[in-house]
């Protein structure tokens, strides 16, 4: 039967019937793009988010924030949101649909970067290829194509006078805040900040899964540098292997992957900047960590017209699945974009003073009014002359080597006697500078890792004479760390003593589902198909020979079960878990359980 299925098929087929996820409000008809994870999709995603803050945050020694996810229109007016975070919309004229119009030409054509073209060039190829609306094959030849801005709006308080935006990115949270995390941080770069939450995005056509959805979890880090002074830690990630697709390779005729390690992608500037080089290299290690199949992993550079409005450079990390590339990340180099945007418009700080090495003499240009001169010839518009004599003295100097000097002040040109601005020169001793930070942003789609984390642990084999699917997750995320059996559920002394194990290894922290209903074989299929790495058996052997009580521990992937004493279950459990010991390891130190013996 999988055979016919494709692989996005039997994964949202699995992930409905296993509780992973399905579509959300299902009672009401549901609406696309929104999905609720069941508890064992829960148990995945919150382990996922675990891991990534375990590496990204407390490994890096950065700060984590929280901000609401309802922001007001001016923080989006500043980031460019609001007028750059546009889709292109096609909309049928027999049925209503609306589609992204790139998206109908990438499915429709050989172009894969559709997105970057101008709208006029997206109308003409939707003629020139005849497209037809997917939902009910109409021309659309002829439409017109909209630029349609993804943010969902809301009002804030009642009246629609103070508009609000549900968030796009949960980076936004971390810029607005930057004048504050900057007093955490003791106002010293660099340091990185970190947010796991909500982001929203009015998709026009959500699609795939819980790949393209309209709220969505991301895990952000932003990394605030001085450009001129801060360089990543990269010797702690050089050797790392990476399959880079850079944008030259993706635009040459022959065109491969560059097979590569950190280091020397850095060196020959195939990453251009090392703080990128740095987090691709720990996120390289991370989703191996996690368990996505390096096979079907690759990061792409962005092609130039691909990039976000605030993006010098890009890198996604990309999974496959299904034959298709799925962006599970993204490694920006946003410069000083956000930070400038914000400081341009809102009274707030968003610099960070630079200490120089030693104090530097420097000479600043200034002026010093005579105020009984400006007062009666300019009147109220004294104190703004004198202002506008101010700012030019800095900003050109040299306006100030003829009789008069020009400035302008609400569009009108007054002039001054230049011996009556008093302009001078002096020199200064300064201690440092105010400077804007960069920032590299790695921002992570926690809900596509764990599409590709389920659709990479796929796998099916025989068992015993039987056909089982499974799903080999790592122990790092898996949703359930042990399932727990008595061999039989009508005799109380298997019953009591595997609830005893239940309590033992729930109080030593690990996540534990006891099942005592159906044939042990159908026992261990389920906790299989859900990805739980062992199960342990309580059995008559266990209890009544004459060395201490023991347990069966069954591994998942290959079926083997090893006889343990109870006494010893949870340490050794440990040992696998954090990775310290392999499944190998146990087998090496105690009894193999003869396959079949608890099939
Ligand atoms: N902060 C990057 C993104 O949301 O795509």
């Amino acid at each position: 039967m999988s055979g016919a299925q494709t692989e996005g098929e039997r994964l949202a087929e699995l992930a409905k019937r296993r509780g992973y996820f399905f579509g959300a409000s299902g009672a009401y008809g549901g609406a696309a793009g929104f999905y609720t994870f069941g508890p064992q999709g829960a148990a995945l995603k919150s382990n996922v988010e675990d891991a990534w803050r375990d590496r990204f945050t407390v490994q890096e020694g950065n700060f984590e924030v929280e901000a609401p996810t309802i922001m007001p229109e001016p923080v989006f007016e500043a980031s460019g949101h609001l007028d750059g975070f546009d889709d292109m919309l096609v909309e049928c004229p027999e049925c209503g649909e609306s589609h992204r119009a790139d998206h109908l030409i990438e499915d429709e054509t050989d172009l894969e970067d559709a997105e970057s073209l101008p709208i006029e060039e997206v109308e003409a190829l939707i003629a020139d290829h005849d497209l037809q609306c997917p939902n009910c094959g109409a021309h659309l030849a002829g439409e017109s194509v909209e630029s349609f801005n993804l943010m969902f709006e809301t009002n804030i308080g009642p009246g629609s006078s103070t508009p609000g935006y549900l968030r796009p990115e949960t980076a936004q949270g971390i810029f607005v805040e930057f004048p504050r995390i900057k007093e955490y941080a003791r106002n010293s770069l660099p340091f990185g900040a970190t947010q796991i939450g909500r982001a929203y995005r009015n998709e026009i056509s959500p699609r795939k899964s819980i790949v393209r959805t309209r709220e969505f979890t991301q895990a952000e880090l932003e990394q605030f540098v001085d450009p001129e002074r801060d360089e990543p830690e990269l010797d702690e990630v050089a050797d790392v292997e990476v399959t880079l697709y850079p944008a030259t390779e993706q635009q040459a005729d022959d065109g491969d992957y560059v097979e590569t390690t950190v280091g020397e992608a850095v060196d020959e500037e195939i990453i251009g900047d090392p703080w990128i080089g740095y987090f691709v290299g720990i996120a390289q290690e991370w989703y191996e960590r996690i368990g996505v199949d390096m096979d079907r992993f690759r990061f792409r550079q962005h092609l130039a017209g691909e990039r976000a409005h605030y993006a010098a450079d890009c890198w996604d990390a990309e999974s496959e699945v299904d034959g298709d590339w799925i962006e599970i990340a993204g490694f920006a180099y946003r410069g000083d974009y956000d930070l400038s945007k914000h400081g341009e418009y809102s009274d707030d700080d968003f610099t960070i003073f630079r200490q120089y090495d030693e104090p530097k003499t420097v000479e600043r240009a200034g002026v010093d009014p005579d105020m009984s001169v400006l007062g009666p010839e300019f009147g109220g518009a004294a104190g703004d002359v004198k202002a506008a004599l101010e700012a030019l003295a800095e900003r050109d100097p040299a306006a100030f080597e003829g009789e008069t000097v020009d400035v302008d002040v609400d569009g009108e040109t007054h002039t001054v006697d230049t011996d009556v601005a008093n302009f001078s020169v002096d020199e200064e001793r300064v201690s440092g500078e105010h400077i804007t930070p960069h920032v590299i942003e790695p921002s992570f789609g926690v809900d596509r890792t764990v599409y590709t984390l389920l659709a990479h642990a796929y796998g099916e084999d025989e068992v015993d004479g039987e056909t089982r699917s499974y799903l080999s997750l790592s122990p790092t995320v898996a949703p359930t760390d042990v399932g727990v059996f008595p061999l039989v559920s009508n005799v109380d002394e298997l019953v009591d003593r595997a609830q005893a194990v239940v309590d033992d290894l729930r109080a030593a922290g690990f996540s534990v589902v006891y099942d005592d209903s159906g044939s042990i074989g159908r026992r261990y299929r389920r906790q299989d198909e859900v990805g739980t790495p062992f199960c342990v058996t309580v059995d008559r052997d266990g209890l009544e020979g004459d060395g201490p009580d023991s347990v069966t521990i069954r591994e998942r992937d290959t079926a083997r079960q090893i006889r343990v004493p109870i006494d010893d279950l949870v340490a050794e459990l440990r040992t696998v878990e954090s990775g310290a010991r392999t499944f190998d390891d146990l087998v090496e130190a105690y009894e193999l359980v003869a396959p079949g013996a608890n099939a």
